[in-house]
């Protein structure tokens, strides 16, 4: 299995943003142990992070083809982004949405996802260890769902 683990805008920035809510390890740190991970699972993930809206659905839409399954923090495009919503629903690549944090603990901006409906599920509220989980998720679900 091959795995696209996306990284909407500023999460570039992990390590010292907001790191009450964030914590302090960079997203390159959480990235290799989210890539080791599927690899103790035997699959094979590739991590992208992007701050442009049209970079991450050009991604998802050269998804097809190449990837079983798409891990994704979209990050504040998950509020607003109509594209991102439609590229994931599009692109015929089963997804699961990561938050680091419980959006619905946090402003109510944030309590609405316009993503997660392309999405077979989604993971929230423990942080990092969020990527491993969606990734489990994934990996099971490609499993008993794929070819259905
Ligand atoms: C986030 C939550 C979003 O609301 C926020 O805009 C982010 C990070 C999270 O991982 O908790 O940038 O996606």
């Amino acid at each position: 299995m091959k795995l696209l683990i996306l990284n909407g805008p500023n999460l570039g920035l992990l390590g010292t943003r907001e790191p009450e809510i964030y914590g302090s390890e960079t997203l390159a740190g959480m990235m290799a142990r989210a890539v080791a991970f599927a690899a103790s699972r035997n699959a094979e993930a590739e991590w992208r992070q992007s701050d442009i809206e049209g970079e991450l659905v050009a991604w998802i839409g050269g998804a097809r083809g190449a990837f079983d399954g798409i891990v994704i923090n979209p990050a504040a495009y998950t509020h607003t982004s109509v594209a991102l919503r439609d590229a994931l629903s599009g692109c015929g690549v089963p997804a699961v949405e990561v938050h680091l944090s419980n959006v619905h603990r946090r402003e109510p901006f944030r309590h609405t996802s316009l993503t997660a409906a392309a999405c077979v599920g989604q993971v929230m509220g423990f942080g990092a260890d969020g990527y491993r989980l969606a990734i489990e998720g994934l990996l099971n679900w490609l499993t008993n769902n794929r070819g259905k």
